[in-house]
């Protein structure tokens, strides 16, 4: 070979592992090491010296990553060995009854270890790697010929172009489950929303369509990743004889598998794996159907062989179904706090993921006209995780649905949902909100719903905290007429509350007490407790944390706003206004009357504040406050909060679901707290409160 093709294979060689070293840390280990810059510095090289000398192209180069041209059709595929399906089971009982065959076949051998692992509701695929490089990707198809997706596959960075080390078996098929993160499905669907194109159904949709891409370079953009678990076709090498061995293996090869799975010795034990991962399903960031036990041991797997289609050695335990179908049976208009008027769906009560069912959100006229449901229509609600159950999509009325569903389905006259003209509290004109999307109560607060949300707001624990006035109770006081504005709440008394149905003298005073201690409050929590449109806590904590008073703050302008980090023109817009009101000046000047007192925020220089020049990182899901609340408070202590780990981070917040992040930190011995930690800090430091 002359020495000038020598040199540019060499460099090739050296470019490739250098990206792929730079994409798993940046990918699965969340560390990256070099600057974006850099990195396409690196690409471009490699694509540059590609194209300058095509036969050097190689399977495994990171530039088959980005995509190749759009194929014309799949390539059909043959598994060498058929992908099989799963026996499913629905509960404990007969998760019993699977292991006492399994046990009676096995000749009433001893306890079984199950290797158990949460199924992930992704598309199933089959990965071929010959001598370590990934030559072939195909879907499951009918179990016996799927389609070649190879150039998708190799777009998904999680999944290794050629595997790590040297003793791998010359052919080696995995198999497992790709999918995408809810958390890159919410952000595709939203980047998807604000550029006005199609969004996916839910995250498995989202997955399945790019796997069938015809244009790589597509599916190379979205967030999809993998689970591998189990192997097919092995020649030319073996591998261990314990399907827990085989996944430590193909991890060291670079294969991602579930860090959640275990190997449970006997029944009982798997049984409480799968309730822990129900208790866990949804705060992980992907969605999954159930768990998978499979026998540990290949032996005992080979001994008990298969039925026609699925293996006797694995089970699924499916989780209750978080999609179904129902009627739609009528359409409310509710009015929140600032007016804005949302449909909301009654529907016929049906049992999905775990509880029933009977109301659904539609969000807003656009979501309801793309939907194109009328009343009377048939519909597939989606429960995924604590979310407010949501109509994904319109559906036609399932066969047999009263024997098998427990839906009773009396007719409902179909009937197109209509915006309302006027509000269906007040009776005030509907206005349209900007861009025509959301309907808007125009009564403000004479309009009972935006008043009695607006006090509820008001005195909610992480605003005024105003003890035992709740939900129940605001409702009670605006009926009877004893509060007609918020100011109205410090003007109540013993002889007027004590009189109220199910109200004793002793609540009374609690009742008072409570709203006499929320007049000293601090000036974060007072201006969150307004309710200015779009100022939640950690807006509301800027504020307090620029301006220090309150009479700063309502000077402010709009400009000067803006200029505070987090706050851009439309909130800066919204709170200017708010302060312009005559009605929110008066509500104001009666709230300090009656005796509120926002403390004055202290301005410490920043840096004698507790956590001045630490940098910390929020991971995971927190259950008292968003990520950005939690930002906002640390950035209040002093502290710079970042996205990501590294060896400057100096602790990381793990809240339940926490991933790579949390490893990361672990890896590096980096301090890791958790949210109880987390507030008794907070509590501790100098915080406005
Ligand atoms: S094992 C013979 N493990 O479930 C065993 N399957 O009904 C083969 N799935 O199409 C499957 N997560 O794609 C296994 N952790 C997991 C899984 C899993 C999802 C899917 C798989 C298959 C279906 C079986």
């Amino acid at each position: 070979m002359p020495a000038q093709d020598k040199a540019v294979q060499e460099e090739l060689a050296s470019l490739r592992q250098a990206i792929e070293h730079h994409n798993r840390l940046y990918h699965q280990l969340d560390t990256p090491r070099i600057t974006d810059q850099e990195y396409d510095r690196l690409f471009q090289r490699l694509l540059e010296l590609e194209a300058a000398y095509p036969d050097f192209v190689t399977d495994d180069s990171p530039s088959r990553r980005v995509g190749s041209a759009p194929l014309s059709d799949f390539r059909q595929v043959r598994h060498a060995l058929p992908m099989l399906s799963l026996d499913k089971v629905n509960n404990e009982e007969d998760l019993d009854r699977f292991d006492q065959r399994l046990v009676k076949r096995l000749g009433n051998t001893s306890t079984i270890v199950y290797s158990c692992e949460p199924k992930i509701d992704g598309i199933a695929v089959s990965l071929l790697y010959e001598n370590g490089i990934l030559v072939r990707g195909a879907t499951r198809g009918d179990g016996t010929t799927g389609e070649d997706i190879t150039h998708n596959v190799r777009t998904v960075q999680d999944i290794p172009l050629r595997l790590h080390g040297s003793d791998y078996p010359g052919t080696l098929e995995v198999r497992g489950e790709i999918f995408m993160t809810k958390s890159g499905f919410a952000a595709m669907n939203r980047e998807a929303l604000g550029k006005g194109e199609r969004i996916f159904v839910n995250p498995r949709n989202a997955a399945a369509g790019m796997m069938r891409q015809k244009n790589s370079r597509v599916t190379a953009t979205r967030p999809l990743t993998m689970f591998c678990y189990g192997t097919g076709l092995v020649e030319g090498g073996n591998l261990p004889d314990a399907l827990d061995d085989i996944y430590t293996q193909l991890e060291k090869w670079g294969l991602p598998v579930n860090p959640l799975r275990l190997a449970a010795t006997g029944i009982e034990a798997a049984c409480g794996y799968c309730r822990k991962i129900l208790g866990q399903r949804d705060s992980l960031d992907y969605e999954i159907d159930g768990v998978v036990l499979k026998v540990n041991g290949l032996k005992l797997q080979q001994q008990l062989g298969m039925n026609a289609r699925t293996p006797r050695w694995a089970v699924a335990f499916k989780f209750p179904a978080e999609e179904v179908a129902t009627q739609l049976r009528d359409v409310e208009f509710q009015v929140g706090r600032t007016g804005t008027i949302t449909p909301v769906a009654r529907l016929e009560p049906v049992f999905v993921g775990g509880v029933t069912v009977s109301n659904a959100t539609l969000h807003n006229m656009d979501e309801v006209r793309r939907l194109g449901i009328c009343i009377g229509d048939w519909v597939i609600i989606r429960r995924a995780g604590d979310v407010i159950p949501k109509i994904v999509q319109l559906t036609s009325k399932p066969s047999g649905y009263e024997s098998t569903s427990g839906v009773t389905g009396h007719e409902v006259q179909k009937k197109a949902i209509e915006a309302p003209e006027h509000c269906p509290v007040c009776g005030s004109p509907v206005v349209q909100d900007e861009g025509g999307v959301l309907l808007r109560c125009s009564g403000g607060l004479i309009c009972r719903a935006q008043l009695e949300q607006s006090l509820i707001h008001f005195a909610s624990r992480t605003a005024m905290d105003i003890e035992g006035l709740g939900n129940k109770l605001v409702e009670q006081l605006v009926r009877e007429g004893l509060v007609g504005s918020i100011a109205d709440i410090y003007r109540l008394d013993l002889d007027r509350l004590q009189n109220l149905e199910r109200m004793g003298r002793k609540s009374a005073q609690n009742l008072l007490d409570g709203i006499e201690r929320s007049k000293s409050v601090s000036l974060a929590r007072f201006l969150y407790a307004l309710g200015i449109r779009e100022v939640g806590e950690a807006t509301a904590l800027s504020l307090a944390n620029h301006f220090g008073t309150l009479d700063k703050v309502q000077q402010a302008s709009v400009e000067v706003l803006e200029s505070i980090p987090d706050i851009g023109p439309v909130v800066a817009g919204r709170i200017a206004g708010f302060f312009s009101q005559p009605a929110h000046q008066n509500l104001i000047r009666e709230l300090l009357d009656a005796g509120v007192c926002p403390r004055e925020q202290l301005l410490p220089a920043n840096d004698k504040l507790p956590l001045a020049g630490q940098t910390w990182v929020v991971t995971g899901t927190l259950e008292s406050m968003d990520r950005n609340a939690a930002k906002a408070r640390l950035q209040a202590l002093g502290a710079k909060v970042a996205s990501s780990v590294s060896a400057k981070t100096t602790c990381v917040v793990a809240g339940p679901g926490a991933g790579s992040k949390l490893a990361t930190a672990e890896n590096l011995g980096i301090n890791v707290i958790d949210e109880a930690e987390f507030l008794s800090l907070l509590e501790s430091s100098a915080e406005p409160d």
